[in-house]
């Protein structure tokens, strides 16, 4: 995983020698495969596609959230989390594809996300990939990525996760990128007028 250099510089300048990282904002990362960047206005439109309505239900029907009212209600999602601080909100990024140095932007898949738990040194990840993105390993390695951002950079002691009972290939992602299972948190999830069970997996900065 590599940062943005001079992103990476004012990060490292801020966070020699501290606890729990106050005041970090968001920087842009490579993968092998992956761009996990800054979210852009440009990009709305394609999360948007993704994620509204009846074709999103793929992707949404796995979250929390329902999926956006509208394109503007995207477009301000975008430009919230540009350049956001972590512990005003999180950090989230678009997951993209890694093109030629010629050909820009990425294309854009999915995001992911780190908000900050109720406790400093704490963030709880959620994600999602647009369904034609499935099953090639994208997201667990988005989710190794993002994880040694928030236990190198951001200096967090823990990265939590929450997961429909019914929703394995979430598991099986989390599993992989080195969480354990803690548990099923009963009847924690507020779906389509019922409650569900959640899977909560977690992984510590000892862990790795
Ligand atoms: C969950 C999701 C992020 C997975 O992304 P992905 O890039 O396909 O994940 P990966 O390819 O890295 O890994 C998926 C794993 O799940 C496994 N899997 C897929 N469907 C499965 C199923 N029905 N039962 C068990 N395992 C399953 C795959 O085999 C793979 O494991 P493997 O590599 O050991 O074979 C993606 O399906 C998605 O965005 N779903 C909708 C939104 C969502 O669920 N977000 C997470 C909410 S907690």
């Amino acid at each position: 995983m590599t940062m943005v250099a001079s992103d990476m510089l004012s990060d490292m300048t801020r966070l020699v020698g501290t606890g729990p990282a106050v005041g970090t904002a968001a920087v842009s990362m490579t993968t092998q495969r992956l761009t996990i960047g800054l979210p852009a206005e440009r990009d709305a439109g394609v999360l948007f596609a993704m994620t509204y309505g009846q074709g999103g239900l793929p992707v949404t029907s796995k979250l929390l959230w329902n999926g956006p009212i509208d394109l503007d209600e995207t477009r301000a999602w975008c430009a919230k989390y540009r350049d956001n601080d972590f512990y005003d909100g999180g950090h989230h990024w678009l997951i993209g594809d890694r093109p030629h140095p010629m050909q820009a932007p990425p294309l854009v898949m999915g995001a992911i996300g780190l908000t900050p738990g109720n406790q400093a040194g704490m963030a709880y990840l959620g994600y999602w990939l647009g369904a034609a993105y499935w099953s090639r390993g994208f997201m667990t390695e988005a989710v190794v990525a993002v994880c040694s951002h928030a236990f190198d950079v951001l200096n967090l002691h823990r990265i939590e996760a929450s997961v429909f009972l019914s929703n394995p290939a979430s598991s099986a992602v989390l599993r992989k990128a080195g969480f354990s299972s803690e548990g099923v948190r009963r009847a924690s999830a507020y779906k389509y007028g019922e409650w569900i069970d959640e899977l909560v997996w977690a992984r510590l900065r000892t862990d790795q």
